[in-house]
């Protein structure tokens, strides 16, 4: 009997789930698709523990597939129910789900029965571990304050849950690509002192605080003698292609590598040949002298992807 596999992602990035899987796990192919879910099939059978296929899978496990009732939930014997919408950005109920038992977040090692709710109910489930989201759908709750100037304040605060970044204040972050600021602002009001280079304006609620200081000039003008003799946390942000941001940051890393705790670059994707070029990206980061690369399509990634780099 086949087995399937199922993935949650951003809706309209299922192409991208599709080349990773047909990359990395040819043993799994691709069975059917709606905006945000995808399934795969296979011959032998699906664990729950089953490591995601894609970096692009907000939410991987095993599939059970369409339910019509609460039974076909309960049947699964899982610790956590997690009730999410398909799409993210769709007005759905989803009440008539939502009291199947207990919600909230994993815990390491639980079987958790996810329900994806569209315009017709899906389950499957996942076994929760430490390089999973714990929440619903994938998500990393982060509460936008209203004066943030964009939407990288969540992009950051995703990246520090999804990692368990150790950033704490009284340390030295770099953003290159930083204006108008929302992760500067992010760090800054984590009491990190933050050093922000771009040519655009930060906005006056980020320019305003004592702990910002601005280099407005491009990546590639920016001299060592210019940067602070500690950096911590090294952040890339910028609109360019990934190939071109990490040659500006290789020319950096002596000054930076001594002190760097790690980095977090967004590679930008301009269309799905930028998936194929990803393990070769990720070969570039770790000659920087940053072995441990994770990759994550983040909840508040459009057409890019986070890396974490570490020493
Ligand atoms: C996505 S925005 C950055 C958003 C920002 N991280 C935030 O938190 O609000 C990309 C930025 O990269 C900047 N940029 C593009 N090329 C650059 C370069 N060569 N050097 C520095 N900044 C650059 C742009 O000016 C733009 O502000």
């Amino acid at each position: 009997m086949p087995d399937f596999a199922f993935a949650c992602c951003l809706p309209g990035v299922e192409p991208a789930v599709k080349l990773e899987v047909a990359r990395d796990r040819p043993e799994l192919k691709f069975a059917y698709s709606r905006p945000g879910l995808l399934t795969f099939k296979s011959e032998r059978p699906v664990s729950p523990d089953d490591p995601p296929g894609s970096v692009f899978a907000r939410v991987w496990g095993r599939s059970v597939g369409a339910i019509d009732s609460a039974g076909a939930v309960a049947a699964v014997g899982a610790n956590r129910i997690h009730v999410f919408a398909r799409d993210p950005d769709a007005e759905i109920d989803l009440a008539p789900w939502s009291k199947l038992g207990p919600a909230g977040p994993a815990r390491v090692g639980e079987l958790v029965a996810d329900v994806v709710v569209g315009d017709q109910v899906w389950l499957g489930v996942h076994r929760h571990d430490a390089t999973r989201s714990p929440h619903p759908g994938g998500a990393f709750p982060v509460d936008v304050p209203a004066d943030a100037p964009s939407r990288a304040y969540a992009k950051i605060e995703e990246a520090i849950q999804w990692a368990s970044l150790p950033i704490a204040a009284g340390q030295v972050a770099l953003e290159i690509g930083a204006a108008p600021g929302g992760a500067v602002l992010a760090l800054a009001r984590r009491g990190l002192e933050v050093w922000a280079c771009d040519t655009g304006e930060l906005a006056p609620v980020v320019k305003a605080l004592p702990n910002v200081t601005h280099l407005a000039k491009k990546v590639g003008a920016v001299r060592w003698e210019e940067l602070p003799p500690r950096i911590d946390w090294l952040l890339v942000d910028v609109n360019l292609a990934p190939q071109v941001a990490l040659h500006e940051v290789a020319r950096l890393m002596p000054k930076l590598r001594p002190t760097l705790r790690g980095a977090v670059i967004t590679l930008k994707m301009n269309d799905w040949a930028f998936v194929a070029e990803l393990p070769r990206l990720v070969a570039r980061i770790r000659e920087l002298g940053l072995p441990d690369v994770r990759l994550r399509h983040l909840p508040s990634n459009r057409r890019e992807v986070c890396a974490v780099a570490l020493p």
